[in-house]
């Protein structure tokens, strides 16, 4: 009796296990304590992510089919951070945006939203289905409102390259950032030294 009960336990945790693991490989089990963000600019850098989200993680490395990589400002008003177009994505057959899925604390969403300039209708969240390595996963990400078409500094598409890189995004789709035009703009730059120092913290081994 003892044992045919322990038999049961040991079938049915098994089963349930197996039952998470799929829903959570296909994405279709929410976590209620956590959430997608795919991100395709700047926010692929986990250090530069992470100044304002700390608990974000990466879930993988995604491709948004129908959309393609935009530059611009919001209403033309060029962006004080970055001194260029910063990154959106709109609908395009035939173009496709690789990113980078991270996994977030649901409390921080607000401070994401507050990042993306959500309240002041800088950005809008929108959901979206990425796939990566044949799972599809809904995930929350930005498209940029009113937005102007405008170049990014050389500055801001380096640290995409950098996050690109990092996370092994595919060598072509790398080579078509590196060979986007940049507005030459070599002035001072503040937020690219809090992301290198960002850099250089993570790389002296505190993580
Ligand atoms: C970007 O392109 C330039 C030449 O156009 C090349 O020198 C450089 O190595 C490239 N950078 C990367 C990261 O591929």
């Amino acid at each position: 009796m003892l044992f045919r009960s322990t038999l049961a336990i040991v079938f049915i945790t098994v089963a349930l296990s197996l039952v998470f693991e799929a829903g959570m490989s296909t994405g279709t089990m929410s976590d209620p304590q956590t959430f997608l963000y795919f991100a395709y600019g700047s926010n692929m850098l986990k250090e530069r992510l992470q100044l304002k989200n700390p608990s974000a993680t990466v879930q993988c490395v995604a491709k948004l089919q129908d959309y393609k990589l935009v530059f611009g400002n919001h209403k033309g008003v060029v962006s004080k951070h970055w001194r260029g177009g910063v990154a959106s994505i709109e609908p395009s057959g035939r173009d496709s945006v690789w990113g980078v899925v991270w996994r977030i604390n649901t409390a921080h969403l607000t401070n994401l939203d507050r990042q993306e300039g959500v309240r002041s209708g800088v950005y809008s969240p929108a959901s979206v289905k990425v796939s990566c390595q044949g799972h599809t996963f809904t995930c929350r990400t930005y498209i940029m409102n009113s937005r102007v078409q405008a170049p990014p500094s050389p500055h801001y598409l380096k640290v995409i390259m950098m996050g690109a890189e990092q996370n092994g995004l595919p060598k072509a789709y790398q080579d078509k950032l590196n060979s986007t035009e940049t507005n030459k703009y070599d002035g001072p730059l503040p937020m690219m030294d809090k992301v290198y120092a960002a850099l250089k913290n993570s790389k002296n081994g505190s993580t």
